[in-house]
């Protein structure tokens, strides 16, 4: 059962991607939507975001890969995957009718990355595509194609030329300017920008005086990350007209709220869905009692409503 309250419209839509509510899932936090599917009717949710997809299925780093940190965790799960192919083939038949389902890229190339989204366009139930620029790019040592804007926006133009589906791009927050990286994407023709990805970042074993992943580096995630994330999608909401999907440490509606007024038109809940895997629907439900609440007829009455200080 849907909480919507009767008298609020709960629909946005995310640059032609249109939600019954403002509430998905972040790639990787979400497996393939069935996994779920026991814990929260999907169609509560405006829908979710599957795990990224490379070219060929991909095993990811070996353990330990994932560790606990202050009000968050640290992952380095890499490029693990069923690949682009087998998700067509398989996962997407099993998801349930009605559920909006946005599939995401990750590659080590811009060539692979273009081949990913033109397999995926045109498949029925692939509402949209999020590009995932969190990746290494391998011929510049290592550095995300998010990093830099001289990689980012041939990203951008390729995946954008691969697919007529919308496209969103999901920046990667270890910049030193995510405006910049935002008026790439807008220049190149995206639809819509996802920020943030996992912030770079190390933990240390003291006993074992090693880092606690194999990796070494892994990305934080959860509530400790979430004041950078509004930051930077106020940064972004400021610059840019695309619209904005927030991400970063949503834990309950309050948080998603906080997005909403930032500037963001709709959310990704991530890490919390591993400790309450209804908690999307619950973050849904809630910002639809919030707007009645408030006053406001339509959730997208809350986008960017933020007040300053009179000083
Ligand atoms: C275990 C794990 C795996 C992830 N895998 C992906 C991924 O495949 N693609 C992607 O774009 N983001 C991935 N992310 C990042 C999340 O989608 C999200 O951007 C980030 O965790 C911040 O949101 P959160 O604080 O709500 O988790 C992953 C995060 C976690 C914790």
């Amino acid at each position: 059962m849907s909480g919507a309250k009767p008298g609020v419209d709960t629909a946005v839509d995310l640059g032609g991607i249109r939600l019954r509510n403002p509430v998905l899932t972040a790639s990787g936090t979400f497996g393939y939507g069935t996994e779920f599917a026991p814990f929260l009717d999907l169609r509560r949710i405006g829908g979710f975001v599957a795990k990224s997809l490379t070219l060929e299925p991909r095993v990811g780093n070996p353990p330990p890969r994932i560790a606990e940190a202050p009000s968050g965790m640290l992952n380095a799960i890499s490029l693990e995957n069923v690949g682009v192919d087998a998700f067509i083939r398989e996962k997407l038949p099993a998801i349930p009718d009605r559920v909006t389902v946005i599939a995401s890229v990750f590659e080590t190339e811009i060539e692979r990355y273009a081949e990913v989204c033109q397999r995926l366009a045109g498949v029925p139930g692939v509402a949209g595509i999020e590009v995932n620029a969190s990746c290494p790019h391998v011929k510049s040592g290592g550095i995300e194609f998010g990093q830099r804007a001289d990689l980012l926006g041939p990203l951008v133009r390729a995946t954008r030329r691969a697919s007529e589906v919308p496209l969103l791009v999901k920046l990667s927050p270890n910049v030193t300017d995510i405006v910049e990286m935002a008026r790439v994407c807008e220049g190149e023709g995206a639809d819509g920008i996802s920020l943030i990805n996992a912030v770079q970042a190390l933990e240390v074993d003291v006993e074992t005086r090693r880092p606690v992943l194999s990796n070494i580096l892994g990305g934080l995630s959860g509530p400790a990350i979430r004041p950078i994330a509004l930051r930077m999608v106020w940064q972004v909401a400021r610059a840019v007209a695309l619209p904005i999907c927030g991400i970063g440490g949503i834990a309950g509606p309050e948080d998603a709220i906080k997005f909403l007024l930032c500037g963001a038109t709709a959310v990704q809940v991530g890490t919390s869905n591993y400790l309450n895997p209804a908690i999307a629907g619950e973050v849904a439900d809630g910002i639809s009692s919030y707007a009645e609440r408030h006053g406001f007829a339509r959730v997208t009455d809350l986008v960017g409503a933020l007040e300053s200080w009179q000083i």
